[in-house]
Protein backbone atom coordinates (compact mmCIF):
# COMPACT_ATOMS: atom_id res chain seq x y z
CA UNK A 1 0.00 0.00 0.00
CA UNK A 2 1.38 3.64 -0.81
CA UNK A 3 1.61 6.26 1.69
CA UNK A 4 -0.72 8.37 0.03
CA UNK A 5 -3.26 5.65 0.34
CA UNK A 6 -2.64 4.79 4.25
CA UNK A 7 -3.20 8.82 4.69
CA UNK A 8 -6.15 9.38 3.09
CA UNK A 9 -7.47 5.31 5.09
CA UNK A 10 -6.45 7.12 8.56
CA UNK A 11 -7.31 10.39 7.65
CA UNK A 12 -10.65 10.15 9.98
CA UNK A 13 -9.04 9.17 12.51
CA UNK A 14 -7.11 10.60 15.26
CA UNK A 15 -3.83 8.71 17.04
CA UNK A 16 -4.74 8.64 20.76
CA UNK A 17 -2.01 6.81 23.26
CA UNK A 18 -3.68 4.70 25.89
CA UNK A 19 -3.35 2.40 27.93
CA UNK A 20 -0.04 2.28 26.13
CA UNK A 21 -1.23 1.77 22.44
CA UNK A 22 -1.94 4.00 19.66
CA UNK A 23 -5.24 3.90 19.15
CA UNK A 24 -7.31 5.38 16.05
CA UNK A 25 -9.95 7.70 17.38
CA UNK A 26 -12.71 8.11 14.38
CA UNK A 27 -13.38 11.90 14.24
CA UNK A 28 -17.08 12.72 14.94
CA UNK A 29 -19.52 12.74 11.63
CA UNK A 30 -20.20 15.80 9.45
CA UNK A 31 -23.82 16.43 10.22
CA UNK A 32 -26.21 18.46 7.70
CA UNK A 33 -26.68 22.47 9.02
CA UNK A 34 -29.19 23.13 6.45
CA UNK A 35 -32.63 22.09 5.79
CA UNK A 36 -33.28 21.02 9.46
CA UNK A 37 -36.81 21.21 10.97
CA UNK A 38 -37.61 21.22 14.33
CA UNK A 39 -40.00 18.88 15.05
CA UNK A 40 -41.58 20.77 18.28
CA UNK A 41 -43.23 17.74 19.18
CA UNK A 42 -40.51 15.56 19.39
CA UNK A 43 -37.54 17.91 20.43
CA UNK A 44 -38.57 18.53 24.05
CA UNK A 45 -38.97 15.35 24.94
CA UNK A 46 -35.33 14.25 23.88
CA UNK A 47 -34.01 17.81 25.74
CA UNK A 48 -35.78 15.95 28.68
CA UNK A 49 -34.18 13.02 28.64
CA UNK A 50 -31.04 14.31 28.03
CA UNK A 51 -30.99 16.81 30.86
CA UNK A 52 -28.86 16.47 33.56
CA UNK A 53 -29.09 17.89 36.95
CA UNK A 54 -28.61 17.99 40.60
CA UNK A 55 -26.33 14.94 39.91
CA UNK A 56 -29.34 13.21 37.92
CA UNK A 57 -27.66 11.05 35.33
CA UNK A 58 -28.90 11.70 31.34
CA UNK A 59 -30.88 9.36 30.14
CA UNK A 60 -30.47 7.25 26.88
CA UNK A 61 -33.30 7.47 24.88
CA UNK A 62 -34.61 6.02 21.90
CA UNK A 63 -36.43 6.58 18.54
CA UNK A 64 -38.47 4.69 16.80
CA UNK A 65 -41.11 4.79 13.83
CA UNK A 66 -41.99 4.43 10.33
CA UNK A 67 -39.24 4.25 8.11
CA UNK A 68 -38.88 8.06 6.05
CA UNK A 69 -40.50 9.62 9.20
CA UNK A 70 -37.29 11.77 10.75
CA UNK A 71 -35.68 9.61 13.12
CA UNK A 72 -32.18 10.80 11.73
CA UNK A 73 -33.46 14.33 11.10
CA UNK A 74 -34.53 14.41 14.81
CA UNK A 75 -30.72 13.41 15.92
CA UNK A 76 -29.27 15.79 13.34
CA UNK A 77 -31.08 18.72 14.95
CA UNK A 78 -30.46 17.95 18.56
CA UNK A 79 -26.55 17.75 17.88
CA UNK A 80 -26.88 20.85 15.87
CA UNK A 81 -29.19 22.62 18.58
CA UNK A 82 -26.80 21.78 21.73
CA UNK A 83 -23.67 22.41 19.83
CA UNK A 84 -22.44 18.44 19.94
CA UNK A 85 -20.02 16.14 18.41
CA UNK A 86 -22.13 13.61 16.86
CA UNK A 87 -21.21 9.56 16.70
CA UNK A 88 -22.89 7.69 14.35
CA UNK A 89 -22.82 3.41 14.76
CA UNK A 90 -25.56 1.48 11.93
CA UNK A 91 -26.74 -1.62 13.28
CA UNK A 92 -26.53 -5.00 11.40
CA UNK A 93 -26.59 -8.61 11.57
CA UNK A 94 -22.77 -9.26 11.18
CA UNK A 95 -22.26 -6.43 14.18
CA UNK A 96 -19.97 -7.92 16.76
CA UNK A 97 -19.05 -6.47 20.54
CA UNK A 98 -15.46 -5.30 19.28
CA UNK A 99 -16.90 -3.16 16.31
CA UNK A 100 -18.55 -1.30 19.06
CA UNK A 101 -15.97 -0.64 21.60
CA UNK A 102 -12.32 -1.70 19.51
CA UNK A 103 -11.60 -3.65 16.86
CA UNK A 104 -7.80 -5.10 16.60
CA UNK A 105 -6.13 -6.68 13.76
CA UNK A 106 -2.98 -7.60 12.38
CA UNK A 107 -1.87 -5.66 9.66
CA UNK A 108 0.18 -6.58 6.50
CA UNK A 109 3.25 -5.25 8.28
CA UNK A 110 3.01 -7.41 11.30
CA UNK A 111 1.40 -4.54 13.55
CA UNK A 112 -1.05 -5.02 16.08
CA UNK A 113 -4.01 -1.89 15.16
CA UNK A 114 -6.62 -0.73 17.46
CA UNK A 115 -9.09 1.35 15.78
CA UNK A 116 -11.81 2.57 18.08
CA UNK A 117 -15.71 2.93 17.59
CA UNK A 118 -17.90 5.70 17.17
CA UNK A 119 -19.32 4.85 20.88
CA UNK A 120 -15.52 5.04 21.63
CA UNK A 121 -14.88 8.10 20.14
CA UNK A 122 -17.33 9.64 22.15
CA UNK A 123 -16.91 8.05 25.37
CA UNK A 124 -13.32 9.34 24.94
CA UNK A 125 -13.91 12.85 23.98
CA UNK A 126 -18.01 13.32 25.12
CA UNK A 127 -20.38 13.90 22.23
CA UNK A 128 -23.62 12.23 20.94
CA UNK A 129 -23.15 8.36 20.37
CA UNK A 130 -26.89 7.51 18.53
CA UNK A 131 -26.95 3.66 17.37
CA UNK A 132 -29.02 3.82 14.34
CA UNK A 133 -30.99 0.58 13.17
CA UNK A 134 -30.18 -0.98 16.73
CA UNK A 135 -32.67 -3.83 16.18
CA UNK A 136 -30.83 -5.31 13.23
CA UNK A 137 -27.39 -5.49 15.61
CA UNK A 138 -27.52 -9.15 16.88
CA UNK A 139 -28.00 -9.79 20.59
CA UNK A 140 -24.20 -10.70 21.41
CA UNK A 141 -22.50 -7.46 19.86
CA UNK A 142 -24.92 -4.88 22.61
CA UNK A 143 -23.05 -6.76 25.65
CA UNK A 144 -20.71 -3.81 25.98
CA UNK A 145 -23.11 -1.44 26.29
CA UNK A 146 -24.76 -2.53 29.46
CA UNK A 147 -22.02 -0.77 31.66
CA UNK A 148 -22.11 2.52 28.91
CA UNK A 149 -25.85 2.77 29.76
CA UNK A 150 -25.78 2.15 33.27
CA UNK A 151 -24.74 4.20 35.85
CA UNK A 152 -21.70 2.96 35.58
CA UNK A 153 -20.89 4.63 32.60
CA UNK A 154 -18.18 2.65 31.35
CA UNK A 155 -16.75 0.67 27.77
CA UNK A 156 -14.34 -2.49 28.33
CA UNK A 157 -13.29 -3.89 25.17
CA UNK A 158 -11.54 -6.56 26.15
CA UNK A 159 -9.64 -7.74 23.14
CA UNK A 160 -8.12 -4.37 23.04
CA UNK A 161 -7.92 -4.62 27.34
CA UNK A 162 -8.90 -1.32 27.48
CA UNK A 163 -11.39 -0.19 30.29
CA UNK A 164 -12.93 3.61 29.45
CA UNK A 165 -14.66 5.84 32.09
CA UNK A 166 -17.33 7.86 29.71
CA UNK A 167 -16.77 11.81 29.61
CA UNK A 168 -19.35 13.90 31.54
CA UNK A 169 -20.66 15.28 28.32
CA UNK A 170 -21.42 11.64 26.71
CA UNK A 171 -24.78 10.96 25.36
CA UNK A 172 -26.50 8.74 23.98
CA UNK A 173 -29.48 7.58 22.06
CA UNK A 174 -30.78 4.71 19.42
CA UNK A 175 -33.23 4.53 16.93
CA UNK A 176 -35.07 1.37 15.32
CA UNK A 177 -38.22 1.03 13.19
CA UNK A 178 -41.34 0.34 14.18
CA UNK A 179 -41.94 -3.07 13.12
CA UNK A 180 -38.61 -4.42 15.83
CA UNK A 181 -40.26 -2.30 18.11
CA UNK A 182 -43.40 -3.68 18.51
CA UNK A 183 -42.57 -7.19 17.08
CA UNK A 184 -39.77 -8.97 18.64
CA UNK A 185 -38.35 -6.32 20.59
CA UNK A 186 -34.66 -5.05 21.47
CA UNK A 187 -33.19 -8.10 24.15
CA UNK A 188 -34.07 -7.21 27.75
CA UNK A 189 -30.98 -5.45 28.85
CA UNK A 190 -30.77 -3.02 26.39
CA UNK A 191 -34.58 -2.54 26.30
CA UNK A 192 -34.21 -0.82 29.57
CA UNK A 193 -31.44 1.03 29.65
CA UNK A 194 -32.52 2.69 26.55
CA UNK A 195 -35.97 4.66 27.51
CA UNK A 196 -38.34 6.56 27.24
CA UNK A 197 -38.95 5.37 23.79
CA UNK A 198 -40.15 8.05 21.84
CA UNK A 199 -42.28 7.29 18.33
CA UNK A 200 -41.68 9.53 15.75
CA UNK A 201 -44.68 9.33 13.44
CA UNK A 202 -45.70 11.10 10.51
CA UNK A 203 -45.62 14.50 10.61
CA UNK A 204 -48.57 17.33 11.10
CA UNK A 205 -49.29 19.05 7.73
CA UNK A 206 -47.58 22.30 9.08
CA UNK A 207 -44.32 20.20 9.91
CA UNK A 208 -44.42 18.73 6.85
CA UNK A 209 -45.37 21.73 4.76
CA UNK A 210 -42.15 23.39 6.65
CA UNK A 211 -39.79 20.39 5.80
CA UNK A 212 -41.18 20.43 2.09
CA UNK A 213 -40.28 23.86 1.76
CA UNK A 214 -37.06 23.53 3.72
CA UNK A 215 -35.44 20.60 1.26
CA UNK A 216 -36.99 22.40 -2.23
CA UNK A 217 -36.44 26.11 -1.14
CA UNK A 218 -36.71 27.26 -4.57
CA UNK A 219 -39.73 25.83 -5.59
CA UNK A 220 -42.78 28.64 -5.22
CA UNK A 221 -45.80 28.93 -3.34
CA UNK A 222 -47.96 27.18 -5.82
CA UNK A 223 -45.89 23.78 -5.52
CA UNK A 224 -46.72 22.92 -1.92
CA UNK A 225 -50.83 24.80 -2.48
CA UNK A 226 -51.05 21.80 -5.40
CA UNK A 227 -49.21 19.46 -3.75
CA UNK A 228 -51.12 19.42 0.18
CA UNK A 229 -54.74 19.90 -2.14
CA UNK A 230 -54.20 17.03 -3.99
CA UNK A 231 -51.96 14.40 -1.59
CA UNK A 232 -53.49 15.22 2.12
CA UNK A 233 -52.11 12.51 4.31
CA UNK A 234 -50.01 9.12 4.59
CA UNK A 235 -46.86 10.41 2.92
CA UNK A 236 -43.64 10.02 4.78
CA UNK A 237 -41.08 13.14 4.57
CA UNK A 238 -38.33 11.01 2.27
CA UNK A 239 -42.08 9.78 0.10
CA UNK A 240 -42.77 13.26 -0.10
CA UNK A 241 -39.56 15.30 -0.39
CA UNK A 242 -38.78 12.86 -3.01
CA UNK A 243 -42.19 13.21 -4.79
CA UNK A 244 -42.20 16.96 -4.89
CA UNK A 245 -38.26 17.05 -5.98
CA UNK A 246 -38.92 14.23 -9.04
CA UNK A 247 -41.87 16.58 -9.64
CA UNK A 248 -40.09 19.41 -9.53
CA UNK A 249 -36.86 18.04 -12.04
CA UNK A 250 -39.69 17.36 -14.21
CA UNK A 251 -41.13 20.46 -14.77
CA UNK A 252 -37.26 22.00 -15.16
CA UNK A 253 -36.63 19.41 -17.72
CA UNK A 254 -39.56 20.69 -19.68
CA UNK A 255 -38.06 24.13 -19.82
CA UNK A 256 -41.29 25.20 -16.92
CA UNK A 257 -39.71 27.44 -14.77
CA UNK A 258 -43.39 28.80 -13.74
CA UNK A 259 -45.33 25.89 -14.12
CA UNK A 260 -49.33 27.16 -13.74
CA UNK A 261 -51.63 24.98 -11.52
CA UNK A 262 -52.79 22.00 -13.81
CA UNK A 263 -49.10 21.47 -14.90
CA UNK A 264 -47.97 21.37 -11.54
CA UNK A 265 -51.05 18.88 -10.95
CA UNK A 266 -49.37 16.68 -14.00
CA UNK A 267 -45.98 16.74 -12.78
CA UNK A 268 -46.97 15.33 -9.18
CA UNK A 269 -49.15 12.69 -11.03
CA UNK A 270 -46.33 11.36 -12.76
CA UNK A 271 -43.90 11.47 -9.84
CA UNK A 272 -46.73 9.86 -7.76
CA UNK A 273 -47.06 6.99 -10.34
CA UNK A 274 -43.02 6.92 -9.83
CA UNK A 275 -42.19 7.36 -6.34
CA UNK A 276 -45.20 5.61 -4.42
CA UNK A 277 -45.03 4.08 -1.56
CA UNK A 278 -44.88 -0.25 -1.69
CA UNK A 279 -47.81 -1.91 -1.26
CA UNK A 280 -48.51 -2.67 2.84
CA UNK A 281 -47.41 1.29 3.77
CA UNK A 282 -50.05 3.56 4.64
CA UNK A 283 -51.75 4.51 1.68
CA UNK A 284 -52.32 7.98 -0.26
CA UNK A 285 -55.75 9.74 0.91
N1 LIG B 1 -37.17 17.45 10.60
C1 LIG B 1 -36.82 17.36 9.31
N2 LIG B 1 -36.23 18.41 8.70
C2 LIG B 1 -35.88 18.35 7.40
N3 LIG B 1 -36.08 17.27 6.61
C3 LIG B 1 -36.67 16.19 7.17
C4 LIG B 1 -37.06 16.17 8.55
N4 LIG B 1 -37.62 14.98 8.82
C5 LIG B 1 -37.58 14.26 7.69
N5 LIG B 1 -37.01 14.98 6.69
C6 LIG B 1 -36.83 14.53 5.30
O1 LIG B 1 -37.22 13.16 5.24
C7 LIG B 1 -36.11 12.31 4.91
C8 LIG B 1 -36.17 11.08 5.78
O2 LIG B 1 -35.90 11.43 7.13
P1 LIG B 1 -34.99 10.49 8.07
O3 LIG B 1 -33.87 9.89 7.29
O4 LIG B 1 -34.65 11.29 9.26
O5 LIG B 1 -36.07 9.37 8.43
P2 LIG B 1 -35.87 8.06 9.31
O6 LIG B 1 -37.06 7.98 10.21
O7 LIG B 1 -34.53 8.07 9.95
O8 LIG B 1 -35.97 6.93 8.18
P3 LIG B 1 -35.52 5.38 8.25
O9 LIG B 1 -36.52 4.67 9.12
O10 LIG B 1 -35.60 4.91 6.83
O11 LIG B 1 -34.13 5.34 8.81
C9 LIG B 1 -34.86 13.18 5.13
O12 LIG B 1 -33.82 12.82 4.25
C10 LIG B 1 -35.38 14.59 4.83
O13 LIG B 1 -35.39 14.82 3.44
MG1 LIG C 1 -32.99 6.60 9.73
Amino acid sequence: MTRAKQHSRFSHYERVELAGKTVLVPYPTRIPREKLVERDDLQNRCLAAWMRQDGIPSLNFRLYGPPGCGKNAVVYWLAQHQGMDLYIINGHQELGPEDIACTVTMTSSQTIEYVASPLFAAILRGGICFFDEIGKAPTSALDPLASVLDDRRTLTSVQAGIHLQAHPDFLFCAALNQDEEEGLGLPGFIDERTRPAILVDYPSRQVMERILRANLPTAGDLWFQVFFEEYQNGLSPRVAVTMLNYAYSLSRMAGRKSPDAGRIKVYLEQAHKDVKPPKGRRELS
